[in-house]
């Protein structure tokens, strides 16, 4: 009786081991939508695998490997999974291709050993994500006393999903200014040089930017269309530098070019001559 008391419990014991990798936090895993993805096993290579059990949610695929370097007989259970999982390398990781959203979740593989009767549990945590669009910006304005203009720009992005996270630069004379968030409130003065703004947006797997928006113009002319705010007019003190530097570069070019084509006539001259002296030289030889 002793004896069967002590079999239970080590039965017990070796199945709170075996099932031990449940305490253990998920891996995450962050993936894009409509593209694959491998949730990576591993075995240790001394142990025989009896069998491989993926499941999210539900049970998903059974991987029995071949012995004798026969192949694996593969079943996928889930009829959402079909013809888009495979099996990868000597471990059989878990690779998913085109995913969508419900593809987001707990997975688990529980590896059955063959010798030790123990299972590895590995667990994982799929997070699907879009590549974000071009952000866009609203801008709204107020023209508050004297000649003082309060801005509100706002970002959003289309369709972004969860964990966006929103910030403004604006591109000051010297330093580079960051607000976080997607909403900025600043305030313009008639007069000062005005700031372009540009909305910065990430998520796990990507990165954007608005096209640079000049806040201040709206307060100067407030039927100023966020199409044209966005282009060029704010960028004028930074493009009117770029003109200046075109303009010497080019003058500079043109003065190179005079020079060199005042010195070419010279050496033309000067072969002239040259042709001349011997033409002149030459039938004096023969008369003689
Ligand atoms: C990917 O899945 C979507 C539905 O989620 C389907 O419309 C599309 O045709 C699939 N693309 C490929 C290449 O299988
Ligand atoms: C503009 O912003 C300032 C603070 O930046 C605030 O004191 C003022 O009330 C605002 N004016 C309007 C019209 O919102």
């Amino acid at each position: 009786m002793g004896a069967l008391a002590w079999l239970v419990l080590l039965l017990l014991l070796l199945k709170a081991k075996g099932h031990s990798g449940d305490t253990v936090d998920p891996e995450e895993v962050v993936a894009v939508l409509q593209e694959s993805i491998r949730l990576p096993l591993e075995i240790p290579s001394d142990e025989e695998v009896e069998n491989i059990i993926w499941s999210s949610h539900r049970r998903l695929a059974t991987v029995v490997p071949g012995k004798k370097g026969n192949p694996a007989t593969i079943t996928v259970i889930s009829p959402r999974y079909r013809g888009r999982v495979s099996f990868l390398g000597s471990s059989y990781s878990l690779q998913i291709s085109n995913l969508s959203w419900e593809d987001a979740g707990p997975y688990q593989a529980q590896v059955n050993l063959r010798m030790s009767q123990m299972s590895i549990m590995q667990d994982y945590n799929l997070r699907v994500y879009r590549r974000l669009l071009e952000p866009q910006v609203t801008v709204n304005f107020e023209i508050s006393g004297k000649d003082v203009c309060n801005i509100s720009l706002t970002c959003s992005i289309e369709k972004a999903g969860m964990d966006v996270i929103y910030s403004w630069i604006s591109l000051g004379d010297s330093t580079d200014i960051a607000h976080e968030g997607p909403i900025l409130s600043t305030s313009w003065r008639l007069g000062e040089n005005p700031l372009s703004y540009t909305c910065r947006a990430s998520n796990p797997i990507s990165k954007v930017s608005s096209r640079p928006i000049c806040a201040g113009l709206f307060c100067a002319d407030p039927g100023f269309s966020s199409e044209m705010a966005s282009s060029t007019v704010c960028l004028l003190t930074k493009g009117l530098l770029l003109l200046l530097l075109l303009v010497i570069l080019a003058v500079g070019l043109w003065v190179v070019w005079v020079q060199k084509r005042y010195q070419m006539p010279k050496v033309k001259k000067l072969k002239r001559n040259r042709m001349k002296l011997r033409k002149k030289g030459k039938p004096g030889p023969s008369l003689a």
